[in-house]
């Protein structure tokens, strides 16, 4: 296994060393990888004088895998935006072909009351959003602002191509077909036709997975009922832009930004693994920031690239132990748990290991 490691800025360096000890600790149970290390972001920006240098771009197509922490900070807000550090990510995304997003909202029993809704609601809640992330409207051309019978008019084009998706498609069936068997697919069908296509090509694949539930929700009411009755859904998939909210809506569910990981893909299951979290550039530095999400990016990186169900598992349940021995970084410190920062994390996720 060939695994290209990009750290990044702010907290990004301090949380990918705990997932890469977690790494390490697994290699002594058999399983081989090598590891390659690079930079991306305001680091890059600061090396090389470009976000994605090539050298960097080459080690993550040559690799099976990409680690990344996160990028950016204020000291590079004023950049022009080509040189920004988030045209980094955007870039490596792109050249990668990474067009399914998968972003796992799970509450930890041991979190509850972390969550902005009523424990009762979210026991238990572990839902996976399956998000397109190489289409639809924030890539549609035509674009832009222009001057029409003297004012100004902004537009934009929703656009799907059926073979786009038919293969964010499959990835959700399969994902639905390892887990409960159940799939929502959202849409806005009555209004848009790029949508209409969208439930058409989901239903003509359902004949491909008779064993998957296939239902259909539209994205207004699928907004609705994450709030009202969250566990009703397993996997859910969707386009891009409705993806980006009903998955940052889904995060908030489980109250924790660091514990989050997420996964993006391509069609040989080639991926890159990242917290969902940002560089939190208010605690970087300081040894605060939680690794759990970086750690449990791991997680989905053996699982989804891998096939390494068994080790995925193994870190999983660290997780979970460590949260149940009461360990609790800032972000998710309530009275009555014990406070420690990144690097005690780390150890204690190892030591469960
Ligand atoms: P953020 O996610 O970095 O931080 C939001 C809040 O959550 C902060 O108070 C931060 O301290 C806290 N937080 C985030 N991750 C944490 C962790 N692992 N442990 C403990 N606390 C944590 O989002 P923000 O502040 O909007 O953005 C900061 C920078 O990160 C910006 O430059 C932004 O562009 C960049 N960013 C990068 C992303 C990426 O690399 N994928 C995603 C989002 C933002
Ligand atoms: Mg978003």
């Amino acid at each position: 296994m060939k695994i290209c490691v990009l750290p990044g800025d702010g907290i990004g360096p301090e949380i990918m060393a705990q997932a890469v000890r977690v790494l390490e600790a697994l290699r002594t149970d058999g399983l081989a990888f090598e590891i390659e290390e690079a930079k991306i972001g305001g680091c890059a920006v600061d090396a090389d004088g470009v976000p994605l240098p090539e050298s960097t771009l080459a080690l993550a197509r040559a690799a099976d895998a990409v680690l990344l922490g996160a990028v950016g900070g204020p000291q590079w807000d004023a950049l022009p935006r080509e040189q920004r550090p988030e045209r980094g990510l955007l870039g490596i995304r792109k050249a990668l072909n990474l067009f399914g997003n998968l972003r796992p909202a799970i509450l930890y029993p041991e979190l509850a009351n972390a969550s902005s809704l009523k424990p009762e609601l979210v026991a238990g809640l572990d839902i996976m959003i399956v998000r397109e992330l190489t289409g639809d409207i924030y890539f549609g051309q035509p674009r832009g602002i222009e001057s029409r019978d003297g004012e100004r008019v902004g537009f934009n084009t929703m656009i799907y191509s059926e073979s786009e998706i038919r293969r964010i498609g499959k990835v959700a069936f399969d994902i639905a077909r390892k887990r409960n068997r159940k799939l929502c697919s959202v849409d806005k069908m009555n209004v848009l036709e790029c949508t209409q296509l969208w439930r058409d090509v989901m239903i003509e694949l359902s004949a491909d997975y008779p064993d998957v539930e296939l239902s259909h929700m539209l994205v207004d009411n699928a907004a609705m009922q994450l709030v009202k009755n969250p566990k009703q859904f397993d996997v859910v998939v969707t386009g891009n832009m409705f993806g980006d909210i009903l998955s940052d809506e889904a995060a908030m569910l489980t109250g924790s930004i660091g514990m989050l990981p997420s996964a993006s893909l391509d069609e040989n299951n080639k991926g890159m693994y990242e917290p969902s979290h940002g560089s939190a550039p208010d605690i970087a530095g300081k040894g605060l920031a939680n690794p759990l999400a970086t750690i449990l990016s791991v997680a989905m990186m053996l699982r989804y690239t891998f096939n390494q169900e068994a080790a995925a598992v193994r870190i999983e349940k660290a997780v979970k132990k460590v949260l149940a021995d009461g360990l609790r970084t800032g972000d998710i410190y309530e009275p009555g748990t014990r406070k420690v920062g990144t690097i005690d994390m780390g150890d204690a996720v190892v030591a469960a290991l």
